[in-house]
């Protein structure tokens, strides 16, 4: 969500921020702009795309410019427009500022500043950011900014470019990410490393108020009180490629196909001849041993892995776990005990919901252990403890191999639990180490199913509603299933526990309708077939998504879509396979933009 972009240095600036602009994109947004100095500030701004923007900078001649900030903006306050389009400028146009988040005090603030004279050009919360700096500011962009922070409330990454002083940039982020790079030739900001890598791999990861001043020559970093702090520097070690398409159109078929190696990165550095070993967890195995509850909280796709982690931990730990959407966890006063253990997922590590729950269990006093794709997130840091799942960098916004990642990893955590509590037999253990170690062989030949799931999209993709229906872990995938399916294609539809549609929803299927019936946990096999029945009684048509051996459901459904067999925790692992590739061919034929869909971003640093 939102992008940020700045540079000094000594290469031309307007070309640097429109390059990690571009490689934001995958972030979501609706509009760009970019604030660069020659001589005073120019900004240029545009509602769309990039493309949009670049036209314009090339239509009124590009400024040759040494500094700069870039923003693409996923509008919050006041609807996406040229007008409240970053960077925003204060009316004295010394001052121009790119924000990520929502400063939730602006009305105050903007009342404020109106009666000492100021006048807003926009409807955003952003700009009395650029008035107040303006009102504050006495040459000394740091202590400016710390009086600013002092003033704001909500989320913010901030950088800030001010006239009389182009040699400089300051800048700051909470509760939304800023990374800073730091270059031969000059140094970056940025919301994420993607932005910057072509320019750099070592970097510094802002903590909440930091502030940062840049200069061509060096970074000095302070904390709110004024003092200059030291870092270690991050160095980033992936590969340019793996944040590029490399031959596929688009980055969802990508990271699809990414996934056996992802699973591999994840699942095998962990398992040893007999057993599962975790990098060193704060947990001891006493508190292990006395858990009484576990709290899973994540948004979106990582918390339906949530779901089938719930299953899966209480299938082989018997500890019961609750699971919850963080938006709602964080508002409900949930009741933590001493002895709960909360398990925080997120690909992105910086959802602004996940994050807030996190620090709300903290509050709590319950130890956080948190599963995240991006290394040094925010999520990441602030967790007792982090597993990371080795996806490496998911461009998409439709998550593929950053969720099924998350699966494994939470089979790997519950596994290892078991372990210490003795709550799975010795045997049973071996078993489940032994299909996870197929997974990412089993993941590759699922995904042979390409063509045949292709040609069922192009069949299919006319379809306005789809029912996806399945029991316990398999209605855990519909609702995965789901969900990609509605945010890249459009289409509506919906999840359901295949017992409950007969409780309201069966009204709604009539001759025609596409129904996905998914089935692959023996013991509800039978179960499955009979809503199967209850369906094409009622004219639909019906795609099924069963294991080889699972014979009677062509008698009844209109496609049979099989999968290996496997022990059922794992299941989800492979019945949402075939359903990524349906949404994704479905989202291609109908023209849809499959990587950037309408309105959504890929990390969403707001609440
Ligand atoms: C997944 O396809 C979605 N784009 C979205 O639901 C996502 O899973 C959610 O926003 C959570 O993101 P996170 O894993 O980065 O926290
Ligand atoms: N709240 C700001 C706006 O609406 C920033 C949004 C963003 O993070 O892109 O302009």
């Amino acid at each position: 969500m939102c992008g940020i972009v700045g540079y000094i240095g000594n290469e031309e600036a307007v070309p640097v921020l429109m390059n990690g602009l571009a490689k934001l994109e995958y972030r979501g947004y609706d509009s760009a702009g970019i604030s660069v100095y020659n001589d005073g500030i120019c900004t240029i701004k545009s509602k769309g795309r990039l493309s949009m923007l670049s036209d314009k900078i090339h239509g009124e001649g590009v400024v040759s410019s040494h500094i700069g900030i870039g923003h693409t903006r996923w509008a919050t306050h006041g609807a996406p427009s040229d007008r409240n389009s970053h960077p925003h400028n204060s009316q004295s146009g010394k001052i121009s500022v790119v924000h990520n988040g929502i400063i939730e005090n602006y009305m105050d603030l903007k009342a404020f500043l109106e009666e000492k004279g100021y006048r807003f050009a926009s409807e955003t919360d952003t700009e009395v950011v650029a008035q107040l700096f303006d009102f504050y500011y006495d040459g000394d962009a740091v202590g400016t900014l710390r009086r600013v922070i002092g003033k704001i409330r909500g989320a913010y990454a901030l950088a800030i470019m001010c006239n009389d002083h182009p040699d400089s940039l300051v800048a700051v982020r909470k509760d939304s990410p800023l990374l800073v790079g730091l270059g031969h030739d000059g140094n970056y900001i940025a919301s994420d490393i993607p932005a910057l890598l072509e320019y750099t791999r070592d970097y510094y990861l802002l903590n909440e108020n930091e502030i940062v001043f840049l200069k061509k020559e060096g970074v000095t970093l302070y904390d709110l009180d004024g003092n200059q702090i030291h870092k270690d520097v991050f160095h980033v070690t992936w590969d340019i490629d793996a944040a590029e398409k490399g031959g596929y159109d688009y980055f969802m078929m990508k990271e699809i196909m990414e996934q056996p190696q992802a699973l591999k990165k994840t699942v095998f550095p962990r398992l040893t001849e007999r057993g599962i070993s975790l990098e060193a967890l704060s947990l001891t195995e006493e508190e292990i041993k006395n858990f009484n509850r576990i709290h899973i909280v994540a948004c979106g796709s990582a918390w339906h892995a949530g779901i089938v982690g719930r299953y899966v931990m209480e299938e082989i730990n018997r500890i019961p776990v609750e699971v919850d959407i963080a938006s709602e966890f964080r508002y409900r006063n949930p009741i933590l005990s001493k002895n709960d253990l909360c398990i925080i997922i997120s690909q992105s590590g910086e959802t602004a919901d996940t994050l807030a729950a996190l620090r709300e269990a903290k509050k709590q006093g319950v130890k956080v252990l948190s599963i995240v794709n991006v290394v040094g997130s925010s999520i990441a840091r602030e967790s007792d403890d982090v597993l990371y799942t080795w996806a490496g960098p998911e461009i998409a916004v439709a998550t593929t191999k950053g969720y099924t990642t998350q699966l494994s990893m939470l089979y790997l955590v519950a596994l290892y639990f078991a372990k210490v509590r003795g709550s799975v037999d010795e045997m049973r253990f071996q078993e489940y180490l032994r299909e996870l170690r197929l997974l990412p062989q089993k993941t590759e030949d699922i995904l042979k199913l390409d063509g045949k799931m292709a040609e069922l999209a192009k069949r299919y993709a006319h379809c306005e509603d789809v029912f996806i229906i399945g029991r316990g872990l398999d209605y855990a995938a519909a609702m995965e299933a789901s969900l990609k399916l509605k945010e890249i294609s459009y289409i509506h539809s919906e999840a359901y526990a295949a017992g409950e549609l007969k409780h309201g929803t069966i009204s709604l299927i009539e001759e025609g309708t596409l129904v996905i019936a998914i089935a692959t946990q023996e013991r509800l096999f039978e179960k499955l077939v009979s809503n199967v029945k209850e369906v094409k009684a009622r004219g639909a048509n019906v795609i099924a998504i069963t294991t080889k051996g699972g014979k009677d459901m062509e008698a009844v459904a209109d496609e049979v879509i099989y999968l290996p067999k496997v022990a059922d925790i794992f299941t989800s692992s492979f019945n949402v396979l075939p359903m990524q590739l349906f949404a994704y061919y479905t989202a291609v034929e109908r023209g849809c933009d499959v990587d950037k869909p309408r309105n959504l971003a890929k990390s969403v640093t707001v609440e």
